[in-house]
């Protein structure tokens, strides 16, 4: 082996293990029912997700629900003018949800961002996996949850959805 030959080695060594310890923080994983598209990700103590479906209006997904949408943690967005409005929301009884501030605890969603691109709308955002909260359920790696999906064509969220869904995941 040639010096040029070791140090092109050496090299493509480096960037193999590089890239190996990026993926190492965990792989995304994709769900679709019904026109909802769902993308998550492990972060030790986060869970990073990605949801989107096809409207101009609001867009939600709830995460372990224990009849219909009581319990969820839901998170809920729109964008509206390039402008990402993302709010953390508990199912409060089986068909109605509120925010966590207005039930007297706390936003824990962080890296909020979002696109409304040919008529749909993706919202980016990281939860943690214990926000420790009364209005949060705790999840937990490898468990398999319920998850529930919701739309409505306008940006106003106290508007019921016009479309919703639902499926298991496991994170
Ligand atoms: C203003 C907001 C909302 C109102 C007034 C509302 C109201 C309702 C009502 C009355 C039902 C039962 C009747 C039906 O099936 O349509 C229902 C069911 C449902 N809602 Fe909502 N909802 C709202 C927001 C949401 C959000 C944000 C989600 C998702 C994160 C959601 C997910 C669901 C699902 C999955 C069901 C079906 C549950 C089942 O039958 O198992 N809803 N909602």
């Amino acid at each position: 082996m040639t010096n040029k030959q070791l140090i092109t080695t050496i090299f493509a060594l480096i960037l193999l293990i590089g890239f190996s310890g990026i993926a190492g923080a965990g792989d995304w994983k994709t769900a679709d029912t019904d026109g909802f598209h769902l993308e998550w990700m492990v972060d030790g103590e986060n869970l990073n997700v990605k949801v989107s479906t096809e409207t101009e209006g609001w867009v939600a997904v709830g995460f372990n629900p224990s009849k219909k949408m009581k319990d969820a943690n839901i998170i809920i967005g729109f964008v509206e003018n390039g402008t990402v409005t993302i709010e953390d929301h508990f199912g409060n009884s089986q068909i109605s949800h509120r925010s966590d501030i207005a039930l007297g605890g706390s936003d824990d969603v962080s890296n909020k961002a979002g696109t409304e691109v040919n008529g749909v709308t993706e919202l980016s955002f990281t939860i943690p996996m214990d926000s420790g909260e009364q209005d949060d359920r705790a999840l937990m790696e490898g468990e398999t949850y319920k998850v529930i999906f919701a739309s409505n064509r306008k940006d106003k969220i106290t508007a019921k959805h016009n479309r919703r869904s639902s499926t298991m995941i496991t994170l």
